[in-house]
């Protein structure tokens, strides 16, 4: 593969695994497939589905994932660890195009306070372990862990010992986030001096000062032909390059890129804001309102100035268009009371759903019952409807009904009945405000107890018939793992009771899977 001469950048995800290490973003497997799926519909040509030695649940995760995808490569990490690089081996099996990701530090810091090895004895293990990995799978990538604060020269020798021993794509970290641009641009240039075509050098850049993005670029213009990144930037600390940016980078600029060779990706940028949504959605973290690209305001104009300049001639003030990424506006608007079946249908369709009849048929009937109670019903409802109604997280306990009381200067009172497989449960409960009042007669019936970590309230569109959006994030008792919950209505306290039931849902998903879970990404080799 030649590393300079391709102008195809490869766009390898880590938003399922370096992303979840963001504090608070772990996602049970129906999420993580959902997720997988709409990377691959974005064009990601590589998705980091987890790290298969960690825990159960990375295990199946990737497992699952890999039986899902077509065309994108699915990769899973693994330390220099023979038993690590067996489960990564075998969490891979039914992947279409499988890749195995080993990682390995190689900075003095690392190597003598973490590894307590000399840089031979992580050179002979980094050999050992590539052509271990090269015996299950052909696309195997190295990555130099804290590269970017490694000398160059061992850079250089492992790296040739890497590709001698069969990596074919080479990554080299700023682990900690600690580089600037020109400083990243040296590394790579340095190193594909050395590399040139016979293995992909790829950039891996952490955010702690905020450079990640112009980080990843500036390696992209010095020879590296695999960025790595997250949706959203997710990820620990102040997060991974993020995704969106780079790529509307390259976009944005070919102006600039000519002169690299015209460097592309085989992203569709249309998909990029949906995907964004999704993860945001699904995490609960969601991009901060002025993020670049994504962020609620990244297009909207306020100062009349703009606004007057922009009805003139949009390209005063606007460097991309919102359908760039999939936001369009004309079709905001849609359907109402009148609209029949076959509109609705086709408004699913655009919108990238993928009905049964059946399940087409039960959404028209809630469309048909939202109609009566709002006027417009826009795209963003209809969405909210179908997430609603086809949960991605099986079904343990269900909100048969709810009633809730409230008064400005006495008690708050919630009823519900809940159904757990046959057994119909009823219960209510007074609490110190309305959504205490739920939160505790859901934990009644449910019997359960949960600590409340964050609770959101959003309006899906404008108006004050806006349908809410909850969302719930919960630790409950018996685990450490926080997990999200959503639920949708008119009416925001039901929408909060259905959130509840929704973590409880996803809790009881994860509990078996959660239960060995380990963090070994610091520990060890
Ligand atoms: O930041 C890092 O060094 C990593 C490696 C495991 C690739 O995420
Ligand atoms: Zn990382």
């Amino acid at each position: 593969m030649n590393n300079c001469k391709q102008n195809i950048i490869t766009i390898f995800d880590t938003t399922l695994r370096d992303g979840e290490q963001s504090p608070g973003a772990s996602m049970n497997i129906e999420e993580k497939i959902a997720i997988a799926l709409q990377l691959e519909k974005l064009g990601v040509d590589v998705i980091e589905a987890g790290f298969a030695a960690s825990s159960t649940g990375d295990f199946e995760s990737i497992s699952q994932i890999a039986k899902n995808l077509q065309t994108s490569a699915v990769c899973s990490l693994s330390r220099c660890v023979e038993s690590d690089i067996l489960r990564a081996k075998d969490s891979l099996k039914y992947a279409k195009k499988p890749r195995i990701h080993l990682f390995l530090a190689t900075s003095p810091i690392h190597m003598e306070y973490k590894l307590k090895k000399k840089p031979s004895e992580v050179l002979d293990l980094a050999i050992k372990s590539i052509s271990m990995a090269r015996e299950f799978c052909d696309d195997v990538q190295f990555s130099c862990e804290d590269a970017c604060r490694s000398e160059m020269s061992f850079l250089k020798e492992i790296s040739l010992a890497a590709i001698e021993a069969g990596a074919k794509t080479l990554n080299m970290p700023d682990t900690v986030g600690y580089r600037l641009p020109h400083e990243i641009g040296e590394i790579i240039e340095q190193l594909y001096s050395v590399v040139q075509d016979r293995a992909v050098l790829s950039v891996h850049c952490h955010n702690d000062l905020g450079q990640a993005v112009s980080n990843s670029i500036y390696g992209a213009m010095k020879g590296a032909r695999q960025i790595e990144c997250t949706i959203n930037g997710l990820g620990e600390r102040a997060g991974n390059c993020a995704l969106e940016e780079v790529v509307m980078i390259l976009k944005t600029r070919k102006d600039i890129f000519k002169q690299y060779g015209e460097l592309d990706t085989n992203i569709n940028t249309k998909e990029i804001y949906k995907t964004s949504k999704l993860v945001a959605e699904i995490t609960g973290i969601r991009p901060q309102p002025n993020k670049a690209i994504v962020g609620k305001n990244a297009f909207s104009h306020e100062s009349g100035i703009h606004q007057d300049g922009i009805l003139k001639h949009r390209e005063t003030y606007e460097i991309m268009k919102p359908s760039d990424i999939g936001i369009n506006d004309n079709e905001n608007l849609v359907l109402g009371k009148h609209s029949g079946r076959a509109a609705f249908k086709d408004k699913i369709i655009q919108l990238g759903f993928n009905l049964t009849d059946d399940e087409l048929q039960i959404a028209f009937d809630k469309f048909k019952s939202i109609c009566d109670q709002k006027k417009i019903v826009y795209d963003e409802d209809i969405a909210a409807i179908i997430d609603e109604q086809f949960s991605r997280i099986p079904q343990v306990y269900i909100l048969e009904s709810f009633q809730c009381s409230t008064a400005s200067n006495g008690a708050h009172l919630a009823a519900l009945c809940v159904r757990k497989d046959s057994e119909i449960r009823n219960d209510c409960a007074l609490g110190n405000g309305a959504v205490d009042s739920i939160l505790r007669a859901i934990e009644r019936v449910c019997e359960v107890s949960g600590r409340l970590l964050d609770y959101k309230v959003e309006a899906i569109t404008s108006g004050k018939d806006a349908i809410a959006s909850v969302m719930v994030k919960v630790i409950f008792e018996g685990t450490n793992n926080p997990v999200i919950g959503h639920g949708k209505d008119l009416d925001t306290l039901y929408a909060t009771a259905k959130a509840y039931i929704q973590a409880l849902n996803s809790f009881e998903r994860m509990k078996n899977l959660l239960q060995d879970k380990r963090d070994l990404r610091y520990g060890g080799v």
